[in-house]
């Protein structure tokens, strides 16, 4: 219980940080924006501003996050295969066991616990997947070092996510799984096969938009911005992220919503790429004028149709 509240704690902590920056312009320059975002940043005016902004890092480095995600996930698959069928607690489990109490980590069921990691365990794994062989970053994009740490504690606290409030189930402290948690009637509810469907089907169209970033960079161009056509960028101007709301979106489903740490990934995720988006459409209008108005006379959603 009292790590469920110190992720949870930390994930409302950020989204609060994340308005704040939005709301304070000396943090908004310095801090929030990233990327091609950065060109059209007020430029900080007081020192302690301009010295904040220089802690940047490659934006490139957003396939840490996954890779750090991705090891993070098998290793927790691992000790938990480990408990569940030799009764055995590797470090992180015996961490738990010493250190924290069963309360509040008993009302996912195992197998609902394993299906939302292996399901963020494919999700990690095709992200380390595009971001290596798809993706195709510029050299000169970067992201504020806060983004960096942010980014890294946010993939751990998935994965954390997806088990943690089962870890009881488990048998972290009885030594016992619980029986009654491990029918595979569990596995085909209609909430289960929807969600499942729903990650699936926001996967697809994520590697589809990455896709069709990726192809509007030649090697001789690889600084160039142009305005995506294709997919979801018809009606929507960041798709990509709106799939990523999606992919959280399908793992709260899995769970009934009654996982409280996946709840507040899914309210950060949704402020902080909400942010981002509105910052991008003023981006495109910036950069592009006239053209981008006239590729898409009737406007498109920000990122969540029929809402922004
Ligand atoms: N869950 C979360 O909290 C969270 C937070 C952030 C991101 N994400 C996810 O991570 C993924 C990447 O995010 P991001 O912020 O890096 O997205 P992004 O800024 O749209 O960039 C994605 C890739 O496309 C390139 N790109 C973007 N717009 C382009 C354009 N108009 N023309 C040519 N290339 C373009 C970028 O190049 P440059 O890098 O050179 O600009 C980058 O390689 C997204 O799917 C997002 O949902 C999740």
């Amino acid at each position: 219980m009292y790590l469920i509240s110190f992720v949870c704690f930390c994930l409302c902590t950020l989204t609060f940080f994340a308005i704040l920056a939005r709301c304070i312009p000396l943090l908004r320059s310095s801090v929030l924006s990233y990327g091609k975002l950065q060109s059209i940043a007020v430029h900080p005016t007081s020192t302690i501003a301009s010295q904040l902004a220089q802690w940047t890092v490659p934006k490139s480095w957003f396939s840490h996050f996954y890779v750090v995600g991705l090891i993070s996930a098998l290793y927790c698959f691992a000790e938990i295969v480990l408990l569940l069928q030799w009764h055995g607690h590797g470090p992180v489990l015996y961490c738990l066991r010493v250190w924290d109490i069963p309360q509040a980590s008993s009302h996912i069921s195992v197998l609902e616990s394993l299906v939302a990691l292996a399901l963020l365990t494919l999700h990690l794994a095709r992200r380390v997947y595009e971001s290596f062989y798809i993706e195709r970053s510029s050299l000169e994009a970067r992201m504020h070092v806060s983004h960096y740490l942010a980014g890294v504690g946010f993939y751990g606290a998935m994965v954390l996510a997806t088990w943690l409030e089962g870890a009881a189930n488990f048998g972290v402290w009885s030594g016992i799984p619980s029986p009654s948690a491990l029918g595979l009637s569990d596995l085909l509810c209609t909430r289960v096969v929807m969600a499942t469907l729903l990650f699936f089907y926001a996967s697809m169209h994520q590697h589809q938009c990455h896709c069709i970033l990726a192809s509007l960079r030649t090697k001789k161009e690889e600084n160039h911005y142009q305005i995506p056509r294709g997919d979801w960028f018809e009606w929507i101007v960041v798709p990509h992220y709106f799939a990523d709301i999606l992919v959280y979106l399908s793992l709260c489903i899995l769970h009934g919503f009654r996982n409280w740490i996946l709840v507040c990934g899914l309210i950060w995720t949704v402020i902080n790429l909400s942010i981002t988006a509105s910052g991008t459409e003023e981006w495109y209008k910036t950069k592009f004028g006239l053209r981008y108005q006239a590729t898409f006379p009737k406007g498109r959603w920000i990122i969540l149709p029929g809402i922004y």
